[in-house]
């Protein structure tokens, strides 16, 4: 299902990509590395262009950026991010003149599939945000110099992006939290504002580029894709 265009008011794709990568490592910070054959902010950028349901992106970049920014994805406003994502994310917010619904979104995570934007957008009719997810697989046990206790994995789930969400909630929810408390997405923040958070079936493909290793893996998966559809 697709949302149609004007089902909703304006609906703008926020892309956080101010970041140095420093787990990723590499000459170039890890939203602006090639995956295939473009950025891996191109990416994602590219997955906003094409669904129809959405009416503006925009780009948070670090200071210094710049360059490295435009040459992933040409000429574009790009907004100036903070020291956290917290920040990033604010000022991005702060850069939208109008919109009914905002998705929030990781540029480290490149492959984003249609349908996880749908069941976002479909779930906000009923709710002022909503986040994709998946359930975790593997036990959890808690680290230490051994072995610790492990933790029930039931009711757990894996968060990801794009996190979307009613603008002026999101925007209200980021007004109240606290400066100097970080926060690691979007949906901690607008569920500290009181609201229900709805969740949606996640992708595997959104997975996180975080370690070097991650970019050969999102390379198999872009591949598998390609062949789907190609072959
Ligand atoms: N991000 C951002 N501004 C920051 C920190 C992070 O816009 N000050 C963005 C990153 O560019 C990334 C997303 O938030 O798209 C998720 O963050 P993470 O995976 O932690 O990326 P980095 O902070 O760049 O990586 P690291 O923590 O390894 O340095
Ligand atoms: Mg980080």
């Amino acid at each position: 299902m697709r949302a149609p265009m004007d089902a909703k008011g304006p609906v703008v794709a926020l892309i956080v990509a101010a970041g140095k990568g420093e787990r990723a490592g590499g000459a170039v910070a890890k939203q602006f590395a090639r995956l295939d054959s473009r950025a891996v902010l191109a990416h994602s950028v590219a997955a906003f262009r094409r669904h129809p349901a959405i009416h503006q992106i925009v780009i948070v970049i670090g200071e210094g950026q710049e360059a490295e920014a435009r040459a992933a994805v040409g000429d574009h406003h790009f907004v100036m991010g903070g020291a956290t994502r917290r920040e990033s994310v604010f000022n991005g917010l702060a850069a939208i003149a109008s919109a009914s619904y905002v998705l929030i979104h990781d540029a480290a995570r490149p492959l984003l599939p249609a349908a996880v934007i749908d069941r976002l957008l479909a779930a906000l009719d009923e709710n002022a945000g909503a986040i994709p997810a998946l359930p975790v697989a593997d036990t959890l046990a808690r680290a230490g110099d051994v072995l610790g206790d492990t933790v029930p994995r039931d009711g757990l789930m894996r968060v990801q992006t794009p996190q979307a969400f009613r603008f002026a909630d999101i925007v209200a929810a980021h007004r109240d939290w606290p400066a100097d408390r970080d926060a690691t997405d979007d949906a901690q923040i607008l569920r500290a504002g009181g609201y229900p958070v709805a969740i949606v079936e996640g992708d595997p493909a959104l997975e996180k580029i975080t370690h070097p290793a991650d970019f050969a893996a999102a390379e198999a998966r872009l591949s598998a894709r390609t062949s789907i559809r190609t072959g």
